[in-house]
């Protein structure tokens, strides 16, 4: 059996990086889910079509390749929106679940478990996971980590307009019919607004050890 460990949560809370620092430090496989619904977004967009026209997003989710997603090119504010689009959409996400599923249940290089980090993990991707965690912080506070992140990497974008975006998506996120973003009644929830990333990491570990002891 598979360890699975699912950390949900809105945009820019710090779930990334902390799952990702999560199955290093115990040597689990890891799934960015986000990267899945921001590659769809981009997959439209190159072809010249509208993330919006479901038609197009479900073909893209269809012949997406997981393995050979852009990094650089789905990390675009532009390539965000898209995704959030797209993601509202039931058949696109029913297109993307058994992958996600998989990679859970049998994960890459036959390690003994997957951390996968999203929206939905604890709720319908991994309903039985072993350990879920929904990390949240306030919106000001994520808009302000998102938009140091945006500005690092050469974009020009002020953080009034990223704090706009972010509250935009935290309601298409919310507020959708399918899979909305939600903790699970049995999630741990880690709020980071006043913790550093080690404090979260620190925090994060207490509470999986204590749950899998
Ligand atoms: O975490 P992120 O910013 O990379 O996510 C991009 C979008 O994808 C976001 O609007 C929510 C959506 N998403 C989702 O609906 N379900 C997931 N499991 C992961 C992301």
């Amino acid at each position: 059996m598979s360890f699975v460990i699912a950390i949900d949560g809105p945009a820019a809370s710090g779930k990334g990086t902390l799952a990702r620092r999560l199955a290093q430090h115990y040597g689990l496989a890891f799934l960015d889910t986000g990267s899945l619904y921001r590659a769809v977004g981009v997959s439209v967009i190159a072809a010249g079509g509208d993330p919006a026209d479901e038609r197009a997003a479900l073909a893209a989710a269809r012949a997406l390749d997981m393995s050979r997603i852009d990094e650089r090119a789905i990390r675009t504010r532009e390539a965000g929106e898209a995704a959030s689009l797209v993601a509202v959409m039931a058949p696109v996400r029913a297109a993307i679940l058994q992958f996600q599923r998989d990679f859970a249940a049998r994960p890459p290089g036959g390690q003994r478990g997957a951390v996968l980090d999203g929206r939905d993990i604890g709720t319908v991707v991994c309903p039985d996971a072993d350990v879920k965690i929904f990390v949240t912080a306030s919106p000001e506070v994520r808009a302000h980590r998102r938009w140091l992140e945006l500005k690092n990497s050469g974009a020009d974008v002020s953080e009034a307009q990223v704090l706009e975006d972010t509250r935009e998506r935290d309601r298409r996120d919310a507020e959708r019919a399918t899979s909305p973003m939600r903790p699970a009644p049995d999630a741990h929830l880690l709020d980071t607004t006043d913790l550093s990333i080690e404090a979260a990491f620190g925090e994060a570990v207490r509470i999986i050890d204590k749950s899998t002891s």
